[in-house]
């Protein structure tokens, strides 16, 4: 006979456990209706039993044990929204060797074990979803598993951020300095009180390995990704680049030519008209090129309790759907290759650059005769009195190789006019592209 209850064991009840908890009460009569079947959380696990939950959990026997939902015989999924990748490893990896579905929105977990972790799932025939680990409560996991299989994927293109993406449209808008930004992203909870995975980019890159491993069907490895985070961007760069017509944002961009990929993330200047340099705020979206459907954009929030609840409950109902039909195990998370990944100095981009200089004749002429021998083509300069006797020069390079601009930079700082280079950005001119 058809199962008519589902149960669900989670592990972890902060923001992400009680957001998909409250999805399921608030919605309960809606889902059993479009499931046919009643979803019921029997048993949860927390580090602190006795601190209030904003959500009833009435009917939930909850302990301070994790390992009383992984081995609880009753449990067909187990809900894992720990964080971190030490016990929510154990706790994973624990409930997949027992036969139990896993949902889990940790990122972390995800990028550095996904692959072992699939596997075993696949040994097991059971499934593990993970939709809220990249842009909450955005789905993107889902279209490019599904909707999205039969295109090849070219480009994707996205802020996975919300934090960066916070504190730079506060430098923007407001003028603030990088610091009184970051402090205020923590005053309003949306930066840790440790920011660093935040600012220093390795959240976007653990989600960037997911959604290309994905995308092009291929184990990605975090250490394959290169990193550059926000601390570095001034409010003098937002200004220049608002004047040259360009919004600065964190991306995280990974690009499939002929075989080879391109991976990064980094701050880049965006042109004003292009989708995601409408994104502000703790928005999320993710642009993405596939070879049949085109450009797509999606867009919405990236973390907080209902948007991260609601991708939870969609990974809940889509492996209930499976358990209910026998059919679980269907989508691995990679059959294709292993690709190579193109070295970061062997990147074709165009530079934005900031730098200072002493005010005096041949200045430009010196550093654009460098330029020159290192094939370095300008596409713009600015040039603007600063302090006593010095002035700062921006430059925007035509697309080019890495390495060249680089060993220009080297010369170009050797040379006794130049106070000092500020910024180096990236300039991501993406064209529109068509299918075909
Ligand atoms: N917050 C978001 O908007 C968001 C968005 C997307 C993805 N995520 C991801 O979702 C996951 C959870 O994030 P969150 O913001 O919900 O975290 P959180 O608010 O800190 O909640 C973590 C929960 O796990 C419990 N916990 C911690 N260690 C435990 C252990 N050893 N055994 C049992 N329970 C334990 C905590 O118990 P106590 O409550 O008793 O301390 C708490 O209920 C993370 O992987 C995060 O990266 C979060």
């Amino acid at each position: 006979m058809r199962k008519q209850t589902i149960n669900l064991g989670f592990i972890g009840l902060g923001t992400v456990g009680c957001g998909a908890l409250e999805v399921l009460r608030r919605n309960e009569e809606h889902i059993a209706q479009r499931l046919g079947a009643r979803l019921q959380v029997t048993r949860a696990a927390v580090r602190r039993v006795e601190k209030p939950r904003p959500v009833s959990l009435e009917g939930i026997a909850v302990s301070a044990d994790g390992w009383e939902v992984v081995n609880d015989p009753h449990l067909d999924i187990v809900v894992e929204v720990v964080g971190g990748v030490v016990a929510a490893r154990e706790f994973v990896f624990g409930a997949v060797r027992r036969g139990k579905h896993v949902v889990t929105t940790n990122k972390e977990l995800i990028a550095k074990y996904g692959r072992e972790l699939f596997a075993e799932a696949r040994e097991r025939g059971v499934d593990v979803c993970f939709e809220g680990s990249v842009a909450g409560g955005i789905p993107i996991i889902h279209p490019l598993r599904e909707s999205l299989a039969g295109n090849q994927i070219q480009e994707l293109m996205g802020i996975v951020n919300g934090t960066t993406n916070y504190i730079l449209t506060k430098m923007k808008r407001e003028g603030m300095s990088f610091e009184d930004a970051l402090r205020e992203a923590q005053a309003r909870g949306y930066a840790e009180a440790n920011p660093t995975d935040d600012i220093e980019g390795h959240d976007a890159v653990y989600k960037l390995a997911i959604l290309s491993t994905i995308a092009f069907d291929t184990p990605i490895r975090v250490e394959d990704i290169y990193r550059e985070g926000i601390s570095q961007v001034a409010v003098e760069d937002l200004r220049y680049a608002d004047e040259l017509g360009y919004e600065i944002k964190l991306l995280a961009i990974a690009k499939h030519e002929q075989g080879v990929l391109e991976l990064r993330v980094h701050p880049a200047l965006i042109p004003q008209e292009h989708p995601l340099a409408a994104v502000s705020e703790v928005f999320n979206a993710i642009f993405v090129r596939g070879n049949a459907v085109g450009d797509v954009m999606f867009y919405g929030q990236g973390a907080g309790a209902l948007p991260t609840g609601s991708a939870v409950v969609g990974d809940i109902l889509d492996i209930a759907r499976n358990i209910l039909h026998g059919c679980t195990g269907r989508v691995p998370l990679v059959n294709g290759p292993e690709r190579p990944v193109r070295p970061m100095e062997e990147v074709t981009c165009s530079y934005y650059l900031r730098t200072r200089v002493t005010d005096r004749p041949g200045v430009l002429a010196a550093i654009s005769t460098i330029l020159g021998e290192e094939r370095v083509s300008v596409a713009l300069m600015r040039q603007q009195l600063a302090e006593a006797g010095t002035a700062e020069i921006v430059w925007v390079t035509h697309p080019v190789q890495e390495r060249n601009l680089r060993r220009a930079l080297a010369r170009i700082e050797q040379l006794d006019v130049v106070r000092e280079i500020n910024s180096l950005i990236r300039v991501e001119a993406l064209k529109t592209g068509k299918a075909g």
